[in-house]
């Protein structure tokens, strides 16, 4: 299997998706919530890019069927129903229902990628399943970090490292240079709390009170669960 990896949402437009599988990382926050929001029962998350464009979907769904959610900054959306944090996304709250989500980066990147005959959702959650069922796939692979604000972020680079190196256990890999340089990363020795103490979106994310959520989502393989879009507009299990 050949991988190529992307840097940025950004850097993603650039680069063509058609006939590729692509997978979306962005552990800190956007993939941890879509996974969360899937396990615990939500029929669909819908990925938008702005804050109208998920009002104008709400009112498509009968009242209360539809979650308005996201962030700008980390934090949630003024009026919004919910914000970005996986913490909020609890079976209670989003069992039966949809969650229309946008994020500053990771809601660009899945729709960056709307030409891919396959899209799948990563995060340090559901790593080493991720990497067993893409190594199921012999077609190109293009993990699309999403990365914070077009630049590049070491919680998406460490989660695309240990991806690829998870895979490279199951069949010979192909990985251009930055994929490369990725896995050795992951191959460091530390915790990822070690590896990411200094990863400018972590400590942002700590400076504005989601500690819980940073926990939270450096945890890994919680889900044996692999999201993915479906008729290139929602995300299921
Ligand atoms: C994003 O998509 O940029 C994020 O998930 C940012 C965040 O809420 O941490």
């Amino acid at each position: 299997m050949k991988i190529q990896v992307v840097a940025t949402a950004r850097q993603l437009s650039a680069v063509p998706t058609e006939n590729k599988t692509v997978v979306v990382i962005d552990v800190l926050r956007a993939t941890s919530v879509i996974t969360t929001a899937l396990m615990n029962g939500a029929s669909a998350v819908w990925p938008v890019s702005s804050a109208e464009e998920a009002g104008r979907l709400a009112e498509k769904f009968a009242p209360g069927w539809a979650f308005r959610c996201g962030e700008r900054e980390g934090r949630k959306i003024p009026g919004f129903d919910l914000g970005n944090s996986p913490l909020e996304f609890t079976k209670d709250v989003v069992a039966g229902k949809n969650i229309i989500l946008t994020t500053t980066n990771g809601t660009v990147a899945i729709q960056q990628s709307h030409a891919a005959s396959r899209l799948y959702i990563v995060s340090f959650l559901n790593l080493s399943f991720a990497a067993m069922k893409l190594a199921e796939f012999q077609d190109e692979l293009l993990i699309a970090c999403s990365g914070t604000n077009d630049l590049f972020s070491m919680d998406d680079a460490l989660c695309a490292g240990m991806l690829i190196d998870t895979i490279s256990q199951f069949q010979p890999l192909q990985v251009d240079d930055l994929g490369l340089t990725l896995q050795s990363f992951a191959r460091q020795p530390g915790s990822l709390f070690q590896k990411l103490r200094n990863c400018y979106h972590l400590n942002y994310l700590l400076s504005i009170g989601y500690r819980e959520d940073v926990d939270y989502c450096l945890q890994t393989d919680l889900f044996k669960v692999l999201p993915v879009l479906q008729n290139k507009t929602y995300l299921s299990l």
